[in-house]
């Protein structure tokens, strides 16, 4: 209710923002749009350099109709957490990974982008901006979208003449409304969600557009997300509409290689990483979906999902589960570890986290 409150009062452009901080519900965030006080802002034209960005008020943006972004969706987007730890302080996690992603897929978009320091900065600018929304520690995080979008006027098929860098940010909780308990998936044998050559492996907005029906059936019928196989062989793994996929079978941990269709996830990257610090041996290789049938967990990994284990998956009608529903001890102990990381619980020797 303290959120509906929040978005009404910002859309009819009420602000009373005391009011709205003492209503908030700390304990009960989920993964919603919130508005909080500041957004940054930062343009350039084709061919130019973004060059300085600036916060302002939280609000709507205008554009015009015919830009690059709405009309042919021209635009990316990424995701990263900030915690407070107890002491106050905030914690972000990985920002840069983000920014050279966004490079990545700027490229790919023929699109311009921030340099890696411009991005980190304008992250930076916009939590302490916003620091009274980050929530308390252990009650959430404060959600970063970062955008870039082509908001020049194009109307043939062609790169836009001018492009926006925008941050907003927004407090959350838990992704899935299953919170932390085991979210059951189904897999979608005819709709695909990225082909080879095509766009799968950046973070641009229409890779999202284009798994909402399928979302939407699989909701509707019960499940919490779809699992999407490779549009050639419709039979290896790729990943879930919003996260990364991961099999365990005894020791080993499999994904997914990333190979033009998979999103380079960075908590993907990250909990490889910490698994094989674990001694867990982790493969990054095309993953079929018989190995769904005797795998002993089965976990998605995000920003926005961190590490969410998955209590089933029903394919052609068949359901398999893992760990009776339960939590299973791999997907457990990866979730503590690295979650206990980004909160600034445990010593960061892999030097992931940046305090502000
Ligand atoms: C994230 O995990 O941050 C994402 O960008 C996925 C989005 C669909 C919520």
């Amino acid at each position: 209710a303290a959120s509906s409150a929040r978005f009404d009062a910002a859309v009819s452009g009420v602000y009373s923002e005391v009011s709205e901080l003492a209503d908030m519900d700390w304990d009960n965030l989920g993964f919603g749009f919130m508005p909080t006080d500041y957004m940054y802002v930062m343009k350039c034209s084709r061919g130019g350099n973004f060059s300085k960005g600036e916060l302002q008020r939280f609000g709507n943006i205008e554009m015009n109709p015919s830009a690059g972004v709405l009309n042919y969706g021209q635009g990316l987007f990424e995701g990263l957490k900030a915690y407070k730890k107890e002491d106050g302080k905030i914690l972000l996690f990985r920002p840069e990974e983000n920014a050279q992603r966004m490079r990545m897929g700027a490229e790919r978009m023929c699109m311009p982008s921030p340099t890696v320091e411009q991005f980190v900065e304008a992250v930076k600018v916009t939590v302490l901006a916003n620091e009274r929304w980050v929530p308390p520690p252990g009650k959430g995080s404060l959600y970063i979208r970062p955008l870039l979008m082509g908001t020049g006027a194009v109307l043939g098929l062609a790169p836009s003449p001018e492009y926006t860098f925008l941050i907003y940010v927004s407090p959350v909780g838990n992704y899935f409304k299953e919170g932390l308990a085991p979210i059951n998936l189904v897999i979608e044998a005819e709709v695909h969600r990225a082909a080879p050559g095509g766009t799968g492996g950046v973070k641009t907005i229409g890779n999202y557009a284009a798994v909402l029906k399928a979302q939407s059936a699989a909701k509707a019928k019960g499940y919490s997300d779809v699992l999407y196989l490779d549009c050639v062989h419709k039979k290896y793994l790729e990943e879930v509409s919003s996260c990364n996929v991961f099999t365990v079978k005894g020791n080993v941990i499999s994904t997914p290689s990333i190979k033009g269709t998979i999103l380079p996830g960075i908590t993907r990257k990250s909990i490889i990483d910490v698994a094989r610090s674990q001694g867990f041996q982790v493969e990054e290789r095309p993953v079929s979906v018989d190995e769904l049938l005797d795998a002993d967990e089965v976990f998605c990994t995000g920003t926005a999902v961190v590490v969410s284990p998955v209590g089933s998956i029903t394919y052609l009608g068949k359901r398999v589960s893992y760990q009776n529903n339960g939590i299973g001890v791999v997907s457990q102990q990866l979730y503590s570890a690295l979650t206990r990381l980004q909160m600034g619980l445990t010593e960061d020797v892999m030097n992931w986290t940046m305090e502000l």
